[in-house]
């Protein structure tokens, strides 16, 4: 197998020498395709170019491992790859989250493999996992801590009594934040690999743009003190569950989560994934979810399986029935807001706690998922979900017979 690099980052870099350490692979980079030349590197100076066509143009070159930054460039080298017949292993969830439906198609336009186990989870094998099992078995339900710093920062802000501007400082020291750390904060990294994972575990297409996330800008201490009195601990939650209307619900959302929940054993830069399952029941995949080998690890993985001419199936696209989303559903929710003037209780079909004191102000209640887009973007509240926070709206209905009051507030 002859490889092209793109990138020669830290995760480039630890690829390269992982090669080096694994002759028995069979794999060899002809050329490694940088942005500037003028770097001392790890590597012999005539391996690398700044001409992406030494290695996109070169028919000796069957594979194209692309670890560059930029999602735009990705996409470009990506797509001119696989329609050149050549095959794709990537680890850039953001290209890949915009353009996933369209670069499906190409591969197998094409008839070549286009793999990113990397993309999402690093050393996880995430993505495999949900395109070989949980065909027959239901995927009741998939919740992970996918984002590496935001968990850094939250177990370091709460369970360390460092501060935000401190644990950001030391994830990105550390080298596990992205060059622009607010697509960490703000969740759009986490959302990007939730885009990914929702295509392998139950077949849908969805762009970041349509899914409903968040990030841990806003949660501080009184967040933190109001999960500790309830053996509670916070995490940036990715989730997703088959609904009983036979769609399924997807958002990523801080939420607590009870101190015995796998989620909670999930700390510092770590990733984990829960799945619930009809035949398994509960299974739990834990591990580095960024870092120059953990990744390299994944993508050399993904390398290795070409030699048996591995392909994803995207069995779910054809045969899952729950592959399209629906917000036909209800979540508990704790809002915190700054003074009574702005209580969000407009929001809640129903509110089981209210604290209006001035001091610390909150509701929790439950809020109908089709206003979840709406309450997010009101960047003066801050929004954490319960444990278990999705109820079905057959499960509302039900108790709106008993109590005859539930309806859903409209909004302007
Ligand atoms: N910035 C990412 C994280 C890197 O913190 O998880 C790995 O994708």
């Amino acid at each position: 197998m002859t490889l092209g690099l793109f990138g020669y980052g830290t995760v480039g870099e630890s690829l390269y020498k992982l090669i080096e350490t694994t002759p028995e692979l069979g794999v060899t980079i002809k050329k490694v395709c940088v942005r500037y030349n003028d770097k001392k590197r790890s590597a012999p100076k005539e391996l690398f170019t700044v001409n992406r066509d030494e290695i996109l143009k070169d028919p000796d070159i069957d594979t194209v491992v692309e670890l560059i930054s930029d999602a735009d460039a990705a996409y470009t080298i990506v797509k001119f790859a696989i329609e050149h017949g050549k095959h794709v292993v990537t680890a850039n969830k953001k290209m890949l989250a915009a353009h996933l439906p369209e670069l499906i198609a190409l591969h197998k336009q094409h008839n070549v493999s286009l793999l990113y186990e990397a993309s999402a989870c690093g050393s996880i094998p995430i993505i495999r996992n949900l395109e070989e099992y949980y065909d027959n078995d239901k995927l009741y339900s998939i919740k992970g801590v996918v984002n590496g710093s935001t968990n850094y920062i939250l177990t370091s802000m709460f369970e360390e009594q460092k501060s935000f501007k401190e644990a950001l400082a030391k994830a990105q020291e550390l080298g596990f934040a992205e060059a622009d750390p607010s697509l960490d904060i703000e969740g759009h990294d986490a959302a990007n690999k939730w885009c990914i994972l929702l295509k392998h575990a139950y077949g849908i297409d969805v762009h970041p743009s349509n899914l409903t996330y968040t990030g841990i800008e806003s949660i501080d201490e009184a967040d933190a003190s109001y999960a500790t009195e309830r053996g509670w601990v916070i995490r940036l939650v990715a989730y997703a569950c088959a609904l009983p209307n036979g769609k399924t619900a997807a958002f990523v959302i801080p939420a607590f989560v009870h101190k015995t929940d796998q989620l909670a054993f999930v700390r510092h830069e770590y990733n984990g994934v829960v799945m619930d399952t009809k035949f398994s029941s509960i299974q739990f995949l834990y591990g580095k979810g960024a870092g120059g080998n953990p990744t390299a690890g994944a993508v050399l993985s993904d390398i290795s399986t070409l030699r048996y001419h591995y392909t994803y199936e995207y069995r779910k696209q054809h045969f899952s029935e729950q592959n399209s989303l629906s917000d036909d559903y209800f979540v508990q929710a704790y809002v915190r807001y700054p003074s009574s003037a702005e209580a969000p209780t407009h929001y809640f079909v129903a509110m089981n706690e209210w604290q209006n004191n001035g001091d610390t102000n909150f509701v929790k209640g439950t809020v109908h998922a089709s206003l979840l887009p709406k309450l997010l973007q009101e960047k003066h509240y801050t929004v954490v979900l319960l444990p278990n926070a999705v109820v079905s709206s057959e499960d509302v209905k039900a108790l709106d017979k008993v109590s005859g009051k539930i309806h859903v507030p409209t909004l302007n």
